[in-house]
């Protein structure tokens, strides 16, 4: 339908210039400040913001406001809102300004200030680089790299920390688990970690289960993952509970312990309940095999566990590996052990 009524007459006027629809063509491929578009039309300031009223009054543009600072676009996009009459007119003149060679000029200069304006970010960040891990320290937590690295998992996923203790491991499934399945054989350390997680707990739904890592409390396949945190060396017969794991995580899911490295800190057997000071990873990495994981993986980590003795001293310094294992996808027939519910 064509337009009538007072704006026509407005949008003739401001379609009818050929310096107005130069200034159309830049702003429909950047947003600009008034000077950008001066130096690529290679005008001054003066007669591009005269230009600018007549374009703004037939409500052509698009303006933001960023401190003193305006910056430009086209209303001519078929964005929501565009006036459907003038896009349609719009779109024929823009062929037309394509064979200006007015125009095929201000592309050229737009495309050198781009070009000039990303050297000369790359430049000013090539300068901050060794202030930036300062720079880029001064968060309150740090959640929003956190939260922003459990965007990148599938929603949904359902997890367990397996020995949970007091929650320590838990807490940093948060952003990633929907659904967080905690395990311990021990009441006390389930309630603490029901206080340190729930009010951290976001969108996870939190599943509390009293139960033994050798016969989990975890249906066949309910999980995505699993963690075992400094646990394996309480047990008795570790490859039972790596075998528990294997059952109860999905084909294609990922179960990791973290453990402590051989160690002669016998104290801890008393102190910390340890039945083994520390266990040898390729004793680890062997049990995963025997329970049936593939992809199996050991790394060493420069961290650290610095617990104290009873009583002080100088604290030990146990050195500590991760290994992890995949369930396959296709899984031979094994009778399997049913979970206590
Ligand atoms: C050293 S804490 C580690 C807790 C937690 N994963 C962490 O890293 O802070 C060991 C936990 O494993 C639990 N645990 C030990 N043997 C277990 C078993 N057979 N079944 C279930 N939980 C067990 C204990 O109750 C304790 O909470």
């Amino acid at each position: 339908m064509i337009q009538s009524g007072p704006l026509f007459p407005t949008l003739l006027k401001a379609l009818g210039d050929p310096t107005r629809l130069r200034v159309l063509g830049l702003l429909e491929l950047e947003e600009l400040s008034v000077g950008d578009l001066a130096r690529c039309l290679g005008m001054a300031q003066s007669r591009v913001s005269n230009h600018l009223r007549v374009l703004r009054e037939a409500g052509l543009l698009i303006e933001r406001h960023e401190g003193t600072s305006t910056y430009l676009r086209s209303a001519l996009q078929g964005e929501r809102g565009a006036d459907a009459y003038a896009v349609r007119v719009w779109s024929g003149l823009r062929e037309g300004l394509a064979t200006l060679p007015e125009a095929q000029a201000d592309r050229v200069r737009l495309a050198d200030l781009c070009a000039r304006r990303r050297a000369e970010s790359s430049l000013f960040f090539d300068r901050l680089a060794g202030a930036w891990d300062e720079i880029g320290a001064h968060f309150s937590s740090g959640q929003a790299r956190e939260r922003a690295a459990a965007c990148l998992l599938p929603p949904g996923l359902v997890l367990a920390d397996l020995g949970c203790g007091t929650g320590y491991f838990g807490r940093s499934l948060l952003g990633l688990a929907g659904h967080l399945i905690l395990v311990d054989q021990s009441q006390g350390m389930l309630d603490r970690a029901a206080e340190r997680l729930s009010s951290a707990r976001g969108g996870t739904r939190l599943d509390l289960r009293r139960g033994e890592l050798d016969r989990l409390p975890i249906l066949d396949d309910e999980l995505d993952g699993a963690v075992a945190g400094l646990v394996l060396h309480h047990l008795e017969s570790p490859g039972e509970a790596l075998a528990e794991m294997r059952r109860t995580v999905r084909p294609g899911g990922c179960a990791v312990v973290v453990e402590l490295a051989p160690h002669r800190e016998t104290w801890c057997r008393e102190a910390l309940g340890d039945r083994h000071l520390g266990l040898e990873p390729r004793d680890v990495t062997a049990a995963f095999r025997r329970a049936g994981f593939e992809e199996i993986r050991l790394e060493e980590l420069e961290d650290r566990y610095r617990p104290r003795p009873p009583g002080g001293g100088e604290p030990a310094d146990l050195a500590l590996y991760t290994v992890r294992g995949r369930v396959p996808y296709l899984r031979p027939s094994v009778p399997r052990s049913h979970p206590s519910t």
